[in-house]
């Protein structure tokens, strides 16, 4: 077993094996208040080893009672460790080595910084206020007293009062999942249940005025989706995910093994969802960005279904090992690619992914551009967060599939991968044992075996730097005539001449091959002179495009040459919660507009997510 840094729970003495929540929502005070009982299983094998106490991990939680089998027990709270939070010490009256209950009376408080609270005013209706929690990483804590560890995974039920809908990470039992919810705005109780077991970070509710669509079902497949969000939002909502995600379940399922959460629903969040997309069971939450209008940015649903083997089927057991959850899933999310629209396509996500790795390698200290993080004790995860365990995990998984062989010799190698591990939670070096295992079964086993000892393992897994430790090739099939188009704009900045550009030049390209368009615009060492960044955005209408992948690359090309539009970007910042965007944005802009970037997040901190708002309020230096 590894040890995790991240938590304070005494989790190798005791285990939570269900979680039951009963929860009311205060919509006035922007709390949740209720119980949380813990069902505990001692770990010892002996009665001379039974355990005595269980320690909890909270953060800024209100508790108010604490019993153990109904009898009320003593308790208290260690003072608070920063980003850990508090530990909460449950005393037990007498040694346990059978299986226990712990009931815990608390509330949330304002610090709470797993939920964002939205005003009416900040909701797309207005009506009504909105709700929704982001625990990942270690945020769950100050959701619910628990043991705040991925290696442990426990089932979950609970029963939530609210004036609004309410969704959680679940099956719904009551009202019945055939219902529509009512929006009568008085109080109802919402009963959910979770039976397969998960780490407390997919614990999530979200509640407002909310609507559901079903998508149309796929034949011969067992599971149901659909897509919530605001009434308002649901026609465009619909539109853009309800031909995609059916069958990319569907091909993930081909790809690995049949979907085990009974229902894949979508939640579109309101814009300051910090995430691109959040794999909460049964409910993934995704960012409003992804409604481009054209079905451009579906991608990310193909990352959150895959996560439902990766991540949440098979867990990292700590956060030293997150790259096994997001290296391998945002490998499926391509391979899924691969198997709906060809090797090319696979191929120019990983392109895309290959420049925001660069980027990421080039900001991170270099104990974050490890895949295999080691992280100090008491280190917060999310100070570690990066694209480094999805791109270079993605290309480490690649990089292993062509040195096997290719993808004929690999794809069995996924199955077997999920098939064993399913409903666990896995190290890199018990991954590792896995596919030497597997190979070296294989019908040439003893060569794949030499193979795989021809990998760098130590470069891949625990090196730091600049780039990949292996040059990987890609097809360029797709990114050919981008290249070519920014290599004539090059040219034409040079002489600063640019009557041959029309939009007809981009008009068949992609959202993808417009992005490696943009980046391949991008010089580290030169920005483009403002005359060029003015005949781009007259010609392809950049600075108003409403495609956020697109809308960031053009910041990324137009900020580091000045100020010239430093205004617009900060326009835009205001209403994008999502961290891949407001953060690196605020970045550039404070690298050139300091005071701007730091007047316009003082503005608007309220808007943003309580993680993205420390993110934030760290780059600017304001703390
Ligand atoms: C909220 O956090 C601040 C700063 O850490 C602290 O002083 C205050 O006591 C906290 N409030 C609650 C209710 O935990
Ligand atoms: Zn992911």
């Amino acid at each position: 077993m590894t040890t995790d840094q991240a938590t304070l729970a005494n989790y190798r003495d005791v285990r939570v094996t269900h979680t039951h929540l009963q929860w009311q929502i205060n919509w006035a005070e922007q709390l949740i208040a209720g119980w949380a009982t813990l069902s505990v299983r001692p770990q010892t094998a002996s009665a001379a080893a039974a355990v005595d106490k269980v320690v909890l991990d909270t953060s800024f939680l209100d508790i108010q009672h604490v019993d153990v089998d109904g009898k009320q027990v003593k308790w208290e709270k260690a003072e608070r460790i920063e980003a850990m939070g508090e530990a909460l010490t449950v005393r037990l009256d007498e040694p346990m080595t059978d299986e226990f209950k712990i009931t815990i009376k608390y509330s949330t408080t304002k610090n709470c910084t797993a939920l964002g609270w939205l005003t009416k005013e900040q909701t797309k209706g207005g009506k009504h206020p909105y709700l929704y929690s982001q625990s990942q990483a270690i945020h769950a804590r100050s959701l619910l007293p628990c043991q705040d560890t991925p290696s442990i995974k426990s089932t979950y039920s609970a029963s939530v009062k609210s004036t609004l809908p309410v969704l959680l990470s679940a099956l719904r039992i009551s009202p019945p999942a055939s219902d529509p919810l009512p929006t009568s705005g008085q109080e109802i109780e919402y009963t959910y249940d979770q039976p397969v077991p998960i780490p407390s970070y997919l614990i999530a509710i979200a509640s407002g005025n909310l609507a559901y669509r079903a998508f149309p079902p796929v034949p011969g497949r067992k599971w149901t989706a659909g897509v919530w969000t605001e009434p308002e939002a649901m026609e465009e909502a619909y539109w853009e995910f309800s031909e995609d995600i059916g069958r990319y379940i569907a091909t993930a399922e081909d790809l690995t093994t049949p979907y085990e959460w009974g229902v894949y629903d979508t939640l579109v969040l309101p814009p300051s969802f910090p995430y691109g997309g959040m794999e909460n069971t049964c409910l993934t939450f995704v960012t409003p960005v992804l409604i481009a209008h054209d079905r451009s940015l579906t991608d990310v649903c193909a990352h959150e279904i895959a996560h439902s083997w990766t991540g949440n089927l098979i867990g990292c057991a700590s956060w030293n090992h997150f790259w096994l959850n997001e290296g391998w899933t945002t490998y499926l999310e391509r391979m899924i690619l691969n198997d709906m629209h060809g090797p090319a396509e696979r191929d120019l996500s990983y392109i895309i992914g290959r420049k925001q790795l660069r980027a990421a390698l080039a900001e991170m200290p270099p104990k974050y551009q490890k895949l295999v993080i080691d992280y100090e004790r008491y280190a917060d995860p999310d100070d570690g967060f990066s694209t480094v365990p999805y791109d270079k995990g993605s290309n480490f998984l690649l990089h292993i599939e062509r040195t096997v062989g290719g993808l004929d010799v690999f794809r069995p190698y996924i199955k077997a991968y999920i098939q064993k591990f399913a409903g666990n939670v896995v190290t890199t070096d018990e991954w590792r044992a896995h596919l030497y295992d597997f190979f070296s079964k294989a019908e040439n086993g003893e060569a794949l075996v030499k193979k795989l000892d021809e990998i760098k393992w130590d470069e891949w897994l625990h090196g730091s730097g600049s780039d990949l430790p292996v040059d990987i090739k890609y097809d360029e099939t797709l990114a050919q005539q981008c290249y070519d188009l920014a290599n004539r704009w090059k040219a034409a900045s040079e002489k600063d001449e640019y009557s041959s550009f029309s939009p007809e030049d981009i008009k068949d390209m992609s959202a993808s091959q417009k992005i490696v368009f943009l980046e391949s615009l991008k010089s580290e060492k030169k920005p483009l002179p403002v005359s060029t960044l003015k005949a781009l955005d007259k010609v392809y209408n950049l600075d108003a495009s409403t495609n956020g992948e697109i809308r960031l690359r053009w910041y990324g090309l137009a900020l580091p040459a000045g100020t010239e539009y430093a205004k617009s970007a900060a326009a835009w910042v205001i209403d994008q919660g999502r961290m891949k965007m407001c953060r690196t944005v605020y970045r550039l802009l404070y690298a050139v507009a300091p005071e701007l970037a730091r007047d316009t997040f003082k503005a608007h901190a309220a808007f943003y997510h309580p993680i993205a708002r420390k993110m934030i309020a760290k780059d600017l230096k304001l703390e």
